[in-house]
Parts: C-alpha cells; sequence; structure tokens
C-alpha cells in the first residue's frame, strides 16, 4: 500500500510518524518552511514540554506526484479548496482528517464521490519551531478511537481496509456509519468554543471568566439545536439538558487541564485557527440556512 499524508502540521506529522515507525510506504507532503524543515531533520516530535527531542526520517515530498492507495489529508477546514485540487488528478482514496461541517458532497464533486472518505483525527498538540509537541499518551486518549466512514455510512471492504491500515500502526481506528452528523456536532461545540478561547487570549483565561463560559454554553446550545440530525456521540446531548450550575465548573476545569493546555485550543497560529474557525461557522451557517 502506498499512503500519504497531505499536511505536515501537528496531527499530520504525528500520523505520518507512526505509519513509518510500523513500516508502512509513507510519505508526507509539505510546503515552504515546514518543506525545508522536514528534508533537513525529518519530523521532530517531543512529548508535551519534554526536552527530549525524537527524529522520525519519513520520506518527505512536495507535489503529489504518481497515484497513493491512500492519501490522508489534514490540513485546516479552509486549505481543502486547493488540496482538492491538486489530488483530483490522482487515482486512489482520499481521507479527509479534519475538522470539516459540509459533508462529502462538496469534495466529492471536485475529486469524484467514489473516492472520498471522511474521518476526525486523534491526538493532539502543537507545533514549536520545527518541532511537534503532542500530548502524552494515556490509558484514556489511547480508548478514544479515530473514527472514518464512507459516503452514506455504509461499512465497506475498503473501508475496514483503511481501518485496518491505522490499526497495524497502533492505531485505535474504527468506522463510524455517522461521521458526517459527528463532524457537524464537533463544529457545533468547536466554533463557539475556539472562538472564545482566541477572544480571550488562550484557554486558562477564558476559564477565568465564568459569565463568558455561560455564554459559550448558549452559543453552542444553539449550534446543537440548529444541527440536521441529534448530535454524534449521543453523550454530547447532555449539554443541552445539563443545568449550567454543573457545565461551567466542568467546562472550567477542562480548560484548565493539560488535555487543552496541549492541544489546537493553545495553537501558536492565532490567524490559522480563526481562519478554520470562520470557515467551519460558514459551514454551519449554509446548512442552516438549507433546512
Ligand atoms: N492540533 C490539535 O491538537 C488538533 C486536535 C483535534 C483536531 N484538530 C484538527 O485537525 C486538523 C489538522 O490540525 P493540525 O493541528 O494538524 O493543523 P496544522 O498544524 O495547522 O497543520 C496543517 C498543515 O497543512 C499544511 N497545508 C495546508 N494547505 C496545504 C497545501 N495546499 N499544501 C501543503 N501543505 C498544506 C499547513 O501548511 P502551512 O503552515 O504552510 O499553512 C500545515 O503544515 C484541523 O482541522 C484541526 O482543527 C487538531
Amino acid at each position: 500500500m502506498k499512503l500519504l499524508v497531505y499536511g505536515a502540521g501537528v496531527l499530520g506529522s504525528l500520523l505520518a510518524a507512526r505509519l513509518h515507525e510500523a513500516g508502512h510506504n509513507v510519505a508526507i507532503l509539505a510546503r515552504g518552511q515546514r518543506l525545508a524543515a522536514l528534508r533537513r531533520h525529518g519530523i521532530q516530535l517531543a512529548e508535551e514540554d519534554s526536552p527530549v527531542v525524537r527524529r522520525v526520517p519519513v520520506p518527505v515530498v512536495e507535489d503529489p506526484a504518481g497515484g497513493y492507495d491512500l492519501i490522508a489529508v489534514l490540513v485546516r477546514a479552509h486549505q481543502v479548496d486547493p488540496v482538492l485540487e491538486s489530488v483530483a488528478g490522482l487515482d486512489g482514496d482520499v481521507l479527509f482528517l479534519h475538522a470539516w461541517a459540509a459533508g462529502a458532497e462538496p469534495l466529492g464533486a471536485v475529486i469524484g464521490h467514489e473516492r472520498v472518505l471522511l474521518g476526525f483525527p486523534t491526538g493532539g498538540g502543537t507545533m514549536d519551531g520545527d518541532v511537534v509537541r503532542h500530548r502524552a499518551s494515556s490509558f484514556v486518549i489511547r480508548r478514544v478511537p479515530m473514527q472514518i466512514g464512507g459516503p452514506g455510512g455504509h461499512e465497506s471492504p475498503r473501508l475496514q481496509r483503511i481501518v485496518h491500515i491505522f490499526r497495524t500502526a497502533g492505531i485505535n481506528a474504527k468506522a463510524e456509519p455517522r461521521m458526517d452528523a459527528r463532524l457537524k456536532t464537533h463544529a457545533a461545540m468547536v466554533v463557539p468554543l475556539g472562538q472564545a478561547v482566541l477572544a480571550a487570549g488562550g484557554p486558562a483565561a477564558f476559564a477565568g471568566d465564568p459569565d463568558a463560559v455561560r455564554g459559550l454554553i448558549r452559543r453552542m446550545r444553539q449550534n446543537l439545536a440548529a444541527l440536521p440530525t441529534p448530535p454524534v456521540p449521543r453523550g454530547i446531548a447532555a449539554v443541552l439538558t445539563l443545568p449550567d450550575g454543573v457545565l461551567v465548573p466542568v467546562i472550567r476545569r477542562f480548560l484548565r487541564s493539560p488535555t487543552a493546555t496541549h492541544s489546537g485550543l493553545s495553537n501558536t497560529s492565532p490567524a490559522t485557527e480563526a481562519a478554520e474557525l470562520e470557515r467551519l461557522a460558514d459551514q454551519l451557517r449554509a446548512q442552516e440556512r438549507d433546512r
């Protein structure tokens, strides 16, 4: 199997390193300074604030030349359009492993509907110069699966094959029949959360303002209520019913936790984060208009 990871940021680098270390024939596609850094040092990984940096020599490419059995796209939602153009003429399945609330249709319209798979990545971290600082693994984190779904939610031999590839690299991957609803639920939660954290200047600063956290819960509820399907996973529906008195302390605790600190919420590139959130907000608004 010839694999390409398209996008060499935090999660693309982590995924490519794991596939490479498991012995897969994988390359990572990068651009600009990141391309130069990867050619010089390979992928550099460090766990949270650890001074120990590990190098993984994953082959790096600048263009997706030739065909691949699977291309895993790990870019930001607002960066997808040029990626579609560049993979449109190639063969093979394309798994979009990023935040996305517009469904498979606009992706398939450019690259061919039969090639599209949707998923959501696991792991978390931030860029520290050329080094990916990733969240430490734990029993709980390992139990959260990387979910992947085909169009229409059907299980297929192709989906099973892709899940198997990730599992052989020690990634807890799982077929998810409601992938589109899962991604839309994520966007409904993460857009108000990410925008509030950016406005406050970071998760810990936001946690210090309980009124703002109550405003966040209101916006999450509005977004969840406007979704075309019930939230996935079902447990998220608790946000609609639990009182603020329960939710506010839970959210404030999360914002102060290492999980929030070592994740995209502590993004080192606020402009990129803001652009992705705006694109997701547009996608949520468009589906509300369509209903
Ligand atoms: N990081 C986390 O903790 C986390 C957790 C959960 C979910 N997510 C989601 O997972 C997805 C990926 O996140 P991430 O943190 O890995 O993002 P990221 O660090 O910003 O990485 C995206 C990478 O893709 C590259 N890229 C974009 N367009 C490209 C193009 N046309 N050609 C070549 N490279 C291109 C970017 O390059 P440039 O820098 O040059 O733009 C960047 O290196 C996002 O949807 C994010 O919201 C992230």
